[in-house]
Parts: C-alpha cells; sequence; structure tokens
C-alpha cells in the first residue's frame, strides 16, 4: 500500500527541526526590535532597509527648504536694516540647515539635492558672509540677488520651476524688529 512507503516524521526527527524553527524565529523578532526591517508602503511586505534611503526618508526636504526660506527672508530684513549683527545671526542659522541637509545626503526622483545645495547654495552663502562682515549695503544686496536666481535655478533643475522666490518687499510679517 501507498501509505506504507511515506515516510513518518518521528518525533525524535522532528524535535530538533522545531529547534530550528523556534531559534529562526527568535533571530527574526530580535532583528525586527532592532530595527532592521521596515514595512513597504507599497507592497507591505517587510524588506530589509538600505541605509542611504533611509537617511533620505527621515529628512524632510520641504520642511527644511521652509526653514530656509525663513532664514533668509530674515536675513533680508537685518541685511536691509544695516543691522550687521542680526543678519550675521539670520547667516548662521542658513548654513546649519544648509548642513543638515547636505548631511541628509537627499536624492529626490533621482537629483542629488546635497550636492546641488553644495556647489550652488554655499558659495552664495559664503559671499554674503563677506557682504555683512564688511557691512555693505551695496554687497549685501548684490549677493542676496545672486543667492536668490540660485534658488529658483536649482528648482528649476529639480522639476519644482513653479517655486518663484523673490526679494522680500513691504513691511517685515514677523512681528518682529529687524532695525539696529
Ligand atoms: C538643491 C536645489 C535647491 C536649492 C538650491 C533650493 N531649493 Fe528650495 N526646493 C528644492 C526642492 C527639490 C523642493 C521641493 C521639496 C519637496 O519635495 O518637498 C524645494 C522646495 C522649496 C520651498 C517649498 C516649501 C515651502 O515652505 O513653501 C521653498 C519655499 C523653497 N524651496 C525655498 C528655497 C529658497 C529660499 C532657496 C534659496 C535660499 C532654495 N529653496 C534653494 C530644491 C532646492
Amino acid at each position: 500500500m501507498i501509505a506504507t512507503t511515506v515516510p513518518k516524521i518521528r518525533p525524535t526527527a522532528a524535535a530538533p527541526l522545531v529547534g530550528i524553527v523556534a531559534l529562526l524565529a527568535l533571530v527574526v523578532a530580535v532583528l525586527y526590535l532592532l530595527g532592521v526591517f521596515e514595512r513597504d508602503p507599497d507592497s507591505g511586505v517587510e524588506v530589509v532597509s538600505d541605509s542611504r534611503q533611509a537617511v533620505h526618508d527621515d529628512y524632510e526636504l520641504g520642511i527644511g527648504m521652509a526653514w530656509l526660506q525663513r532664514w533668509v527672508t530674515k536675513l533680508w530684513y537685518a541685511g536691509d536694516a544695516g543691522h550687521w549683527e542680526l543678519a550675521d545671526f539670520y547667516l548662521h542659522e542658513t548654513e546649519e540647515t544648509l548642513e543638515d541637509m547636505i548631511a541628509a545626503g537627499v536624492v529626490e526622483d533621482g537629483h542629488d539635492i546635497s550636492a546641488l545645495i553644495q556647489g550652488m547654495l554655499i558659495p552664495q552663502i559664503e559671499a554674503l558672509e563677506s557682504a555683512v562682515d564688511e557691512a555693505s549695503p551695496d554687497l549685501f544686496r548684490r549677493h542676496y540677488q545672486a543667492m536668490v536666481v540660485q534658488c529658483n535655478a536649482c528648482h528649476v533643475a529639480t522639476e519644482h520651476g513653479f517655486l518663484v522666490m523673490d526679494i522680500p518687499s513691504g513691511p517685515p510679517p514677523f512681528a518682529q524688529n529687524f532695525a539696529p
């Protein structure tokens, strides 16, 4: 009869197998707790995360850009009013935000945002720094204008050309005194 030819798994043979399965389950549970796995939102499947991707996912470029806009707008009002100490403060805030963007290794839709920030914006910020050090309204306005050109050039380069930055105008909307 067929039934008699099927080998039976005897308890003595099955015991090590159960042990191995239990051990694997334990390893998976520990890895899960260590955060090695993450959920793929599209498939609901567990995938092992790529660390570079994880860094990018954690950094919200839109939020960073919103802060960047806030710092450089305040920088304008301070420099335009000739308040160089305040302008210097906002230049540092701007730099810190840019350093975070560079350190985060942001790649969006194939655009290396971090490399673009480094190449397009850092030289502008350094030029603004020398204008503020020299307390020169002319240099400050010229370099600020050049910076805004780079903001918009990068928005175009990264398919966000609808985000058009400008030189601030009108009274500051911050309920803050920018006069020296
Ligand atoms: C590396 C290229 C690049 C540079 C340089 C750059 N941006 Fe952006 N910016 C982007 C991208 C890409 C987005 C879209 C981010 C997203 O997907 O949320 C963006 C989004 C924004 C937004 C939308 C967020 C909001 O609050 O409305 C603002 C504002 C902005 N940028 C301002 C600036 C300013 C100001 C500068 C210059 C000081 C600048 N950006 C320089 C690439 C750049």
